[in-house]
């Protein structure tokens, strides 16, 4: 009888060949096989899986037609070849295969995901999120599924009961490297009013009993474990939530200043604190609050020798101002509980004060401007943030290059082998942790002119274990002194904030490798015109820059609600110190246009290559569907004026010097 598969021996050979990226070896050896055995699957079908690594589609595609007509209830053909009908964008055949996989396998958990990434393609967020669903609950393991299922959620309104979600979004906001908790925020709020009792546990402090009903309203918020761990990863950005905590806050206060420690305080007040920690303390109190906590610190302070100090009574002080701003705090041995709470507001301060004595400058900041600005962020580094976004796999330049798809003949450019990148105006770290993570062999260059800022990047990619990250501290003004040149160098939301971004620009322009790349982020007018207005308004009222006035100005704008200033309650930055001092009070502010930016690219002498944020370009897309479209700066400016706030998060495009 005739074999139809080779031995064993020899389909490992080909699979370690794959394995090692010996593609043409591989290649050649089992085209040699398949003229003994031209109808063995496994053979064609591994074959057909290295034609697709070296992008040979087409004759994939014909490979894998004739693996699933060879043997039709082979799961693993159909899943390649509705992998190939999607790189080829003909999406619907690739669902056909994919539903094909999954009939004769309804485990199969990558059909599941795949067929997510095609709705989310399609635009069919809710489907997307559906498969998305169903493949973690197959393999809660398969953490890219959490990945997809985040990229979902920040772009969609989640508006019907979902019994399983709430229990994925406390998945994500745990851990540390998938999500940025701000970027699904909003999506976690409607799923905390959708899926649990947060509405009624809200009420409960409207009704006529409260405060005698706080037991009860703290137990129910007890059980409500997405609420407490949202709480301490992110500002939730939500005047509702804001106004409840606020009337609870106050209550716990009475209670602890009468001496009423209630054990079920704890949990809520650990997240409390870390949610008045992380907004930097925006919450308004009254002069009764004020006194109250003035009279526990003191009590805290006559206790500090006798340990009878309550760990209730330090929490509710760690609501109100952060534990490193007490004293007594350092001869404190903290209690299990408070363990979370120390390490937040007092380890990682101290921590920080270390990292920065290590920080290099490169030179003192000259510029008066630059001066000011450094001033603002140091005394509020910005964004405080806990968790973000990582890559799953870095990649070498030149592959995430292409999968950017800019206006790039990519086979022209020349990479060096170690990729040398600097992040200009790196503030907390997130863009560079976040761009560090996307890069094989790359090291990266952080520069920021506030070392409060660098300390709190440095602390955190310390603890996310990123190693491939030089601080430091200076103004962009002065980079030629550094003496280096860079592969790629990213500056986002920081010319705008200079006293000549042209002459920042130049800086950076000036820092180029040959062939290197340039990602910019600048404020838009047309995006900000809200914003201009209201910091017309506080400039023309001659409104100081102070933690107070901060305070006064958002609770104006809360208690007066349906003013023209209304909308910039939806504004996440509204609901933190630092995100109100950057986005109403910052010192300079520059607003661009689109022909204002090319202006600049002209003196410059550099070259558009295209929009940074995948979501603009998919929506620019709906409206402009010519190939070369995406690169045309004019069609760009006509679909801002139909769409003024499509730049809400800046303009933020690649370029690179002519
Ligand atoms: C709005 S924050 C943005 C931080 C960061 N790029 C991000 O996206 O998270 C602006 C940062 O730019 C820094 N910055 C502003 N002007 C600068 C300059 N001339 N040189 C270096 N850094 C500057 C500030 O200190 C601040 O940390």
């Amino acid at each position: 009888m005739i074999k139809k598969e080779p031995d064993k021996k020899t389909i490992e050979k080909i699979i370690l060949l794959y394995n090692q990226k010996n593609y043409l070896e591989a290649i050649n050896f089992s085209s040699k096989i398949l003229k003994e055995y031209p109808d063995s699957i496994l053979v064609n079908n591994i074959s057909g899986v290295i034609h697709t690594e070296l992008k040979n589609y087409i004759l994939a595609k014909k490979i894998f037609i004739k693996v699933v007509s060879l043997s039709p209830k082979y799961n693993d053909g159909y899943y390649n070849l509705a992998n190939i009908y999607n790189k080829l964008g003909e999406e619907d055949k690739a669902i056909e295969n994919y539903k094909k996989v999954i009939d004769i396998d309804q485990n199969y958990y990558k059909a599941y995901n795949n067929l997510g990434n095609i709705f989310r393609k399609k635009n069919l967020n809710k489907k997307a999120l559906e498969y998305y669903i169903l493949t973690i609950k197959i393999n809660p393991n398969y953490v890219r599924a959490f990945y997809n299922l985040a990229g979902v959620l920040q772009h969609f309104i989640l508006d019907e009961k979902n019994k399983y979600i709430n229990k994925f979004f406390l998945y994500l906001l745990e851990k540390k490297i998938i999500v940025r908790p701000s970027a699904i925020a909003t999506n976690v709020i409607n799923g905390l009013f959708l899926n649990t009792n947060l509405k009624d546990s809200f009420s409960l402090i409207k009704n006529k009993n409260y405060p005698k009903n706080l037991n009860k309203i703290i137990e129910l918020l007890n059980e409500n474990k997405l609420l407490l761990q949202f709480m301490k990863v992110c500002p939730i950005p939500n005047y509702y939530f804001e106004k409840n905590f606020i009337k609870i806050r106050n209550e716990i206060l009475n209670q602890i200043y009468n001496l009423n420690f209630k054990k079920i305080y704890l949990n809520f007040l650990i997240s409390l604190s870390a949610q008045c920690f992380l907004n930097e303390y925006v919450y308004f109190e009254t002069d009764e609050e004020k006194f109250k906590v003035n009279m526990i610190n003191e009590r805290i302070k006559n206790n500090i020798n006798s340990k009878e100090i309550n760990d209730l009574e330090i929490l509710i002080l760690s609501c109100y101002s952060p534990l490193f701003s007490f004293d007594w705090c350092k001869k404190i041995n903290p209690s299990n509980e408070l363990k979370e709470t120390f390490i937040l507001q007092y380890r990682n301060y101290n921590e920080e004060k270390k990292h920065i004595q290590k920080i290099k400058s490169i030179k003192e900041i000259n510029d008066s401007v630059s001066i000011k600005v450094k001033n603002q962020y140091e005394e509020n580094p910005y964004p405080r943030w806990t968790n973000l976004g990582l890559s799953i796999e870095p990649k070498v330049i030149k592959e995430v290059i292409s999968d950017i798809n800019l206006d790039l003949d990519l086979k022209k450019i020349k990479f060096s082998k170690n990729t040398e990148i600097l992040i200009a105006g790196c503030g907390t770290g997130q863009h560079a942790i976040t761009t560090a993570s996307k890069y094989k062999n790359a090291e990266i260059f952080a520069l920021d002119l506030s070392f409060n800022s660098l300390a709190y990047a440095k602390r955190k990619a310390e603890e996310l274990n990123c190693q491939n990250i030089n601080f430091i501290q200076g103004d962009l003004l002065d980079l030629r002194k550094l003496d280096k040149k860079f592969d790629i160098i990213e500056s986002v939301g920081v010319l705008h904030h200079m006293d000549d971004p042209l002459a920042g620009w130049k800086s950076l322009t000036d820092c180029l490798k040959k062939d290197a790349l340039m990602l910019i982020g600048l404020y838009s007018e047309k995006a900000r015109e809200n914003i201009a207005n209201i910091r017309e308004k506080i400039n023309s009222s001659k409104i100081k820059t102070t933690q107070k006035n901060i305070i006064n100005f958002r609770k104006d704008i809360f208690d007066n609600p349906n003013t023209k200033w209304d909308s910039i309650k939806y504004s996440p930055d509204f609901y933190s110190t630092s995100g109100v001092r950057d986005l109403l009070f910052h010192i300079k502010e520059h607003r661009f246009t689109i022909p204002k930016i090319e202006k600049y690219m002209k003196d410059l002498n550099i070259k558009f290559l295209g929009f940074e944020d995948t979501y603009v370009i998919k929506k620019f897309k709906e409206v402009y569907d010519e190939n070369n479209d995406i690169y045309n700066l004019n069609k760009w400016e006509e679909y801002e004026k139909n769409n003024p706030r499509i730049f809400s998060g800046m303009y933020q495009f690649w370029c690179k010097k002519i």
